[in-house]
């Protein structure tokens, strides 16, 4: 079986915080095939590494990134949240995040707002294009992404749409992936999209049978919290997770709640 690609979701986030060059070093460092992390720009244009559009949950501040200088933006404390052993870290921008992370490491630049000319830009300067790939659920901005640059890897962040509908949309902008909710994965949705040359990357999957089931239904990558869980690269018997899952969703309707990792 060839190899599911194993991407730290915002990094290592769930051994360090989130976005921030703690969890990219620690994703390296546990092994991971690439980074997936969030990007949006301050007020300044600079392209920085970060999820939301405040501050509330990470600094419990209301301002929004957009409204924020790069200076600004690099006082704030991105990592006290977590623990105060983490307290030092700042939101980095891109242009850090690029030349902390080694060059063999894939970065997923998952586009969060109205940034995409300032990114090409600093990675085609960082002559970065070739472990670069740009994801965004909202797919103009990958349409924007092609016109400025004709190579650069694409993928479709996919959330609700009609599988036909993204995998037209992902051929059009000759994007190299489908990036996937795990409810969104099953044996049939996967071979649809190979047949249509696509790779399916499914986010976000920590615990460890997850992962096996996901590699089982035959995606080509994982998204986790968690890159040194690792899953296992054999074929598992997929029935068996249908009658776990009836049993799952039983308890549910008794009022129960899912295990539902963090995503
Ligand atoms: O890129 C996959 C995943 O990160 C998308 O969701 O909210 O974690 O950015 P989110
Ligand atoms: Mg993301």
């Amino acid at each position: 079986m060839k190899p599911v690609f194993n991407w730290a979701h915002r990094g290592a986030s769930g051994g360090a915080p989130e976005n921030t060059l703690a969890a990219f070093r620690a994703a390296v460092a546990l092994g991971a095939d690439g980074i997936e992390c969030d990007v949006r720009a301050g007020c300044d244009g600079v392209p920085v590494i970060f999820h939301d559009s405040t501050l509330k949950r990470i600094a419990g501040r209301s301002d929004r990134i957009a409204d924020l200088s790069l200076a600004q933006i690099k006082a704030v404390d991105a990592g006290g949240w977590f623990s105060s052993q983490f307290s030092h870290e700042t939101i980095p921008t891109l242009q850090e995040t690029l030349a902390a992370t080694p060059a063999s490491v894939r970065l997923n630049l998952e586009i969060k707002s109205a940034c995409v000319p300032a990114v090409i830009e600093q990675v085609v300067a960082m002559k970065a294009t070739g472990r670069v790939i740009l994801s965004a659920f909202d797919h103009r901005r990958l349409h924007e992404a092609r016109r400025l640059h004709s190579t650069i890897a694409l993928g479709v962040l996919v959330n609700r749409e009609p599988w036909d509908a993204v995998i037209r949309t992902a051929q059009r902008l000759h994007a190299v992936s489908l990036n996937v909710p795990r409810r969104r994965v099953s044996a049939a949705s996967v071979a649809r999209a190979h047949l249509a040359g696509l790779e399916v990357h499914c986010y976000t999957v920590d615990a460890p049978d997850e992962k096996m089931r996901m590699v089982a239904l035959g995606v080509d990558g994982l998204f986790t919290n968690y890159p040194d869980r690792r899953h296992a690269q054999r074929p598992v018997d997929v029935t068996r997770w249908g009658e776990r899952h009836d049993a799952l969703a039983k308890k549910t309707r008794r009022g129960k709640r899912l295990p539902s990792p963090r995503g």
